[in-house]
């Protein structure tokens, strides 16, 4: 399967690692051949129709600090979208940083892709938080998928728990805990009395965060996480405009003490039932499912059939992230040809 990567960051070089390190499993396990025929960053390409040596364009990201270095001699580089379309591949992985403003630049080279007939796996939230519906639909007119698991949860299939998992029940509403990041400023603040400053020099540094913080901090990513999962799950057409959001910044070390002489703490919530839609910090009871520690994300699902049941598991960090790119790799290869495990 020729993939091309679009965005060679931590959730990138990670989704590679993982190619290194288990290629002869994923194709004894899953018949899954990946051969990366181009990645491009912010500061160049490498393009190989026989496919990249992966720990050589590892070795260029780190050492150089772009994949351009992988030939040596920077070469004329066209541009992303010129890239996507003309490279020949099945599959085409989307991993520039979110923007929720306009989504680019990942909604053009979502765009490109589909339009030349390839499959897309992306984590990137901005173009489905801003987009849903119409990227959707273009995917159906060009008969491609749009996988995009890793969008939320991190490597925990919250996505699927709830689309696959409950099939026939109806989910009738959800609250939960969807940015890793200020989960681990409000934890850290919580059990070790770090400032929030700290909380978010550390978890800055240890790559949770977004590439601009303040997406996590103001709430706007656990925002476009829930116009996500509301449009997938709940069939709602809405956009992260619609959902009602307060993030953290005013929350601090007495605000934290406050909850806890009440016996509760605080947590970053989101919410969505048929009418409502937001993210708010909320004191919680510490024995509520959903009032995890560090990195975890959890949500609750209330349906109608089935009742309550929650999904807990790490929400950011690059390896996990990239988890959720191999699943929908391997469904994508398992949709276009038969499932390897049910060949002879
Ligand atoms: N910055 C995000 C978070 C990364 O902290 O949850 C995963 O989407």
């Amino acid at each position: 399967m020729r993939i091309i990567i679009v965005g060679f960051g931590v959730v990138g070089q990670s989704f590679i690692k993982i190619l290194l390190s288990k290629s002869a499993e994923l194709y004894s396990t899953f018949g899954l051949n990946p051969r990366v025929v181009a990645c491009v960053d912010s500061n160049g390409m490498a393009v190989s129709p026989q496919g990249l040596d992966l720990s050589r364009l590892l070795e260029a990201k780190r050492m150089k600090k772009s994949v351009s270095a992988y030939y040596g001699n920077k070469k004329f580089c066209p541009s992303t979208s010129e890239i996507i379309e003309s490279t020949e591949a099945e599959v085409m992985i989307e991993v520039t940083p979110t923007n929720l403003e306009n989504a680019e630049p990942g909604i053009s080279h979502i765009v490109s892709a589909m339009k030349t007939k390839k499959h897309v796996i992306t984590v990137n939230k901005g173009p489905l938080a801003l987009a849903f519906s119409s990227l959707l639909e273009l995917a159906g007119y060009n008969n491609v998928r749009l996988a995009f698991s890793g969008t939320v949860g991190g490597g925990t299939p919250i996505l699927e728990f709830a689309k696959k998992c409950l099939r026939g029940d109806r989910i009738l509403s959800f609250r939960g805990i969807l940015n890793g990041t200020t989960n681990y400023i409000l934890s850290k603040m919580e059990e070790e009395g770090l400032t929030f400053q700290q909380a978010l020099a550390d978890a800055k540094q240890k790559g949770y965060a977004e590439a601009t913080p303040k997406l996590d901090i103001e709430g706007y990513d656990a925002a476009a996480k829930l116009a996500i999962m509301a449009n997938w799950i709940m069939s709602r057409k809405v956009s992260i405009a619609d959902v009602s959001r307060c993030g953290i910044s005013e929350v601090d070390l007495n605000a934290i003490r406050n909850a806890r002489q009440k016996g509760k703490a605080i947590r970053l919530i989101a919410y969505c039932d048929n009418d409502q839609l937001n993210v708010m910090p909320l004191e919680i009871q510490p024995d509520d499912p959903i009032c995890v520690s560090g990195t975890l994300n959890a949500v609750t699902f209330s349906s109608e059939y089935s009742g309550e049941k929650t999904i807990i598991g790490r929400g950011a960090g690059g390896l996990e992230t990239a988890s959720a790119i191999l699943r929908d790799l391997i469904e994508i290869r398992d949709s276009i040809s038969v499932p390897f495990d049910l060949m002879a």
